[in-house]
């Protein structure tokens, strides 16, 4: 790959949020120590009794009483459900118990395991407590990776209060004093995970104008001074040079110029073929001539949300160091209309020579894809998997609790769903068949980017165009727009979820055993 160079370095670096890495402590500690702590916090389902948890029975002696009669006079353990009970203010510990509701124990399921510690947080946030004892109860690195997530605020943009930002500063984390070397390692990673997560979306939150292709290939770059992993920025003219007509093409309308950004992390056997990631880095998409209309264009600076998470994941599988070998690519464009943008009906020559119809300019995150899945051709993937915020229909198909699964495989179906149970970032399949190709067959070029009689099953349309362009290589489409904002159930702060970057290492940890024949 004679072509490529080294982009930008330096500049833009000191706004990126490699030095806002999360500070935020967790710390293993003996069970016993639990009730020495200022505030514990009790996990409870419905009709569970205090005295029913060995770990808590220690401190109860003390207080109790006083515990006994508010737990069944007014703490119910609904879901949701959050009691404060104050024990002493004589600066005797614990000072404060704080019982969390989790409903009933036979209603409860695997998806409300992470919101557990991440209800805790936020909880603990609202009420300016800055550190808190629990009983660990599951994985030690799923409660740290959540716990920093709901930690996380994006308030670049805000003044200071003068009494600081709340957070949370220490969990101490109780388990049997012979799991705690286990249980730090465990926190280690977790923090790692949370940590990337947080830092994705710091990315995708960013404002357009201050996340634009040169910002995200700089972010980029400065991942790869902290981790290890290798970058190359393709510019402009290289991208030309290449044959990238769906990238060039895109980015016309915008006074920003394209970036082709490459993250290489090769840890895995020699020969092994590796895992390639493409990501939709589109910095902002105002839909281009085809302009969207007002409630729909304000979230779109987070149309790069698949890309940061292409970064963001390939930093935490650096960060573990994983011995595996992994590709990220990730085409980044602003998509603005103005004199030279493209135009609806303009027909475009992809990198891999087929050409794009363009009837809708707002299909722009498939077109720049295209020259991406092609580029991936380039490292004999043994498989290919992007993330993008593509389609609105994915949304409108599933809600808001998981992204759309797409895969040329079959059976690699159960697999990377079982893969999004794991990681937290869920996703449910859609079909692929060829049915909806032909509603995206080309008038006068080879495929068209969106359907034009039938728009029912926009998402997978998306997926159909995507497929042209992997040949026969196994890959996977995951459509992350449901997941781009988090909503209320999540117990995050609003704006980006930073999806994908969990589904990634996971990912990553798992492609080595799938059946990819
Ligand atoms: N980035 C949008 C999709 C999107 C919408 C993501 C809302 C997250 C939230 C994408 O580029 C787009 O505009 N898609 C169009 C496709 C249509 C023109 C076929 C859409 O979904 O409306
Ligand atoms: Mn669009
Ligand atoms: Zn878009």
């Amino acid at each position: 790959m004679g072509e490529i160079a080294f982009g930008p370095t330096g500049q833009g670096l000191r706004q990126m949020p490699e030095n806002s890495l999360q500070k935020m402590r967790i710390v293993s500690i003996r069970s016993d120590g639990i009730a020495r702590r200022k505030t514990v916090f009790i996990p409870l389902f419905q009709s569970q009794r205090l005295s029913d948890l060995p770990l808590i029975a220690q401190f109860l002696a003390q207080t109790r009483r006083l515990l006994l009669a508010f737990a069944q006079n007014q703490f119910k353990g609904e879901d949701g459900e959050t009691k404060s009970l104050w024990l002493s203010s004589s600066g005797s510990s614990p000072e404060r118990i704080v019982l969390f509701g989790l409903g009933e124990k036979t209603k409860w399921h695997e998806r409300k395991e992470p919101l557990v510690a991440r209800r805790m947080v936020r909880h603990a946030k609202a009420e300016k407590i800055d550190e808190f004892a629990i009983a660990l109860i599951g994985s030690a690195r799923l409660f740290s990776q959540n716990a920093l997530m709901a930690e996380f605020e994006y308030t670049k943009y805000k003044e200071r209060p003068k009494s600081g930002w709340p957070e949370v500063k220490t969990v101490f984390l109780g388990v049997e004093p012979r799991l705690i070397a286990e249980t730090k390692k465990e926190i280690e990673q977790g923090v790692t995970m949370g940590q990337e997560v947080n830092a994705c979306r710091e990315l995708a939150n960013t404002p357009g104008s201050d996340m634009t292709p040169a910002k995200l290939a700089a972010a980029a770059i400065a991942v790869g001074k902290r981790t290890g992993v290798k970058v190359k920025i393709l510019d402009e003219p290289q991208i030309k040079k290449l044959g990238m007509g769906g990238v060039i093409g895109v980015a016309r309308g915008s006074d920003e110029k394209p970036k082709f950004i490459i993250l290489e992390y090769m840890k895995g056997l020699r020969g092994q073929k590796p895992l390639v990631l493409a990501g939709k880095g589109v910095t902002f998409d105002t839909g281009g001539i085809n302009l969207k209309p007002e409630p729909y264009m304000s979230d779109m600076h987070m149309d790069m949300s698949g890309g940061a998470a292409v970064i963001h994941g390939m930093a935490a599988i650096a960060r573990l160091r994983q011995p595996i070998n992994v590709v990220g690519l990730i085409p980044a464009v602003e998509n603005m209309p103005s004199g030279s943008s493209y135009r609806p009906g303009d027909l475009l020559k992809s990198l891999s020579g087929k050409t794009i119809e363009v009837l809708n300019t707002d299909a722009e995150g498939r077109v720049i894809l295209a020259d991406a899945l092609t580029y991936a051709l380039r490292y004999n993937p043994a498989l290919i998997a992007d993330f993008a915020t593509l389609t609105g229909a994915a949304h409108v198909a599933l809600g808001n609790y998981c992204s759309a699964l797409f895969t040329n495989r079959e059976r690699l179906m159960d697999p990377l769903g079982k893969i999004g149970r794991e990681s937290g970032d869920y996703v449910w399949p859609l079909p692929l068949w060829d049915e909806y190709l032909a509603e995206i067959k080309g008038t006068f070029g080879d495929i068209a980017n969106i359907a034009k009689q039938d728009r029912y099953g926009g998402a997978i349309h998306g997926a159909k165009f995507l497929e042209q362009f992997v040949n026969d290589t196994p890959w996977a489409h995951i459509d992350i727009a449901p997941r781009m904002t988090a909503v209320d159930s999540d117990y995050l702060a609003k704006g980006a979820t930073g999806v994908g970057v969990r589904y990634i290492v996971e990912l990553a940890k798992a492609y080595p055993q799938l059946n990819l024949a």
